[in-house]
């Protein structure tokens, strides 16, 4: 395989780099970035863009005009794209990725992206990708695969309650996801996501909760205790005629903790203070409760001394994922890995801000026996890039929303069709 951590003979001109204003999934401008490269091939992306952010992310440039939306225009970032950046990368030969990568965070300068604007520049980073497997002749999956990794069909996170920054109800926890580790292939885990949100639907109905949807496609139902969310999910994973756990529908959790946790350092939740031990003792009584196999975020990214209690004390039984602590950083993760915090990282291309050192930070956890699990942003277009990253990567797990609204079914979709292409493909998580 060629893939962009080998180097060939070839090198590649870039004539055309541009940059559109567009709308994500909540109503947010955000860009649309096209490269053409020498031989005609083309790559467009779509930037997504989150609302629980990690303090250390790259950071998204905005026009902060409060007379176009509200500060949020992106027109400056496009401007970034269409100007610095262009003139960058149509001025000279270019042998891979890793080189486009790492001249545009040369030139912008800052630790996060944010003078030529992270958005900017995580726009250009996969349109070139694409543009480059395209003059490849490959698929992206194909031609982001590392050189001695096997690709593989990852288990999709449904995320079917949304709480948190991502919905107006009482919920703490942001996420509640369903995760059919026990499918026996990936269509047949689509379906079992779909019939299980379906399920959830009329039951939350028949008992009298709103069926609105939050920014991810999940209900939203005015709800506070995460223990009742889970007891209606164990209840409608039945309902739709699946085994709750792992040899059927598991579930996994997003509480995004650091947004909760008071200036005191206590995290509240459904109106209880309470402290980083009281929250690990919450989660392993949830743990023996509910068919619980994930927690991302579980506490906050600067409770570094709870992260690793909280991995000794559950850790050998739940995947640990760590989100806003790691922010998709190679020397964060790294850090982690040596001091025993959490088992896992979520990978999001925007937050540490290029295709290239989003594979190191895969590369780290893969060396490092930490999981991954690949994940878009409450703010999406229909861009299907980590449809592809996931499978390349071999990881096993991606998380991309409900298995409804366009901009979250376009990635399942994507692994859809890949599956349909490549029947030998295997499904689900890695051995272990
Ligand atoms: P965000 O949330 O995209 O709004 O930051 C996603 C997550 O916390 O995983
Ligand atoms: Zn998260």
């Amino acid at each position: 395989m060629t893939g962009p951590s080998t180097v060939s003979a070839e090198t590649y001109t870039i004539t055309d780099v541009r940059a559109l204003e567009i709308l994500d999934s909540r109503g947010r401008p955000t860009l649309q970035v096209t490269v053409t490269v020498g031989d005609g091939s083309a790559g467009v992306a779509g930037v997504p863009s989150g609302a629980s952010t990690g303090s250390k992310e790259a950071v998204e440039r905005r026009d902060l005009d409060k007379g176009r939306y509200g500060g949020l225009g992106v027109r400056g970032a496009a401007g970034a794209v269409g100007g610095e950046i262009a003139d960058l990368l149509r001025g000279r030969t270019w042998r891979d990725l890793g080189q486009i990568d790492a001249a545009m965070t040369e030139l912008d300068g800052t630790p996060n992206n944010s003078l030529l604007g992270a958005n900017a520049i995580v726009g250009v980073s996969m349109a070139c990708a694409r543009a480059l497997a395209c003059a490849q002749g490959r698929e992206l999956w194909e031609w982001l695969t590392p050189a001695g990794v096997a690709p593989r069909l990852p288990v999709p996170h449904f995320n079917v309650v949304n709480g948190g920054v991502h919905a107006p109800n009482p919920l703490d926890f942001q996420e509640f996801m369903i995760a059919p580790l026990g499918a026996p292939s990936l269509a047949e885990a689509v379906r079992a996501g779909a019939e299980v949100y379906t399920a959830l639907r009329a039951l939350l109905a028949s008992k009298g909760y709103a069926t609105g949807l939050g920014d991810e496609g999940g209900f939203a139902p005015q709800l506070a205790e995460p223990e009742e969310v889970l007891a209606l999910l164990t209840t409608a994973i039945s309902d739709a005629g699946y085994v709750a756990g792992r040899d059927g529908v598991a579930i996994a959790l997003d509480p995004a903790a650091s947004e909760f946790r008071g200036a005191d350092g206590r995290y509240q939740v459904a109106g209880q203070k309470l402290t980083s031990a009281d929250m690990i003792e919450r989660y392993t009584q949830i743990a023996q409760e509910f068919p619980v196999w994930l927690i991302e975020d579980g506490l906050a990214e600067d409770d570094w001394d709870g992260w690793a209690a909280l991995t000794v004390r559950l850790g050998g039984r739940v995947q640990l994922v760590g989100d806003d602590i790691f922010v998709t950083n190679p020397a964060i993760i790294t850090d982690a890995i040596s001091r025993g915090v959490a088992n896992a990282a979520l990978i999001k291309v925007n937050q540490i801000g290029t295709v290239t050192e989003t594979l190191e930070a895969m590369a780290v956890c893969r060396r490092g026996g930490y999981a991954q699990l690949v994940s878009h942003r409450s703010g999406e277009t229909t861009d299907t890039f980590i449809a592809d990253l996931a499978v390349s990567s071999g990881c096993g797990e991606l998380k991309t929303g409900a298995p409804a609204r366009g901009e979250r079914v376009a990635k399942y979709n994507r692994l859809l069709e890949i599956a349909a292409a490549q029947p030998r493909l295997p499904y689900g998580l890695p051995a272990s």
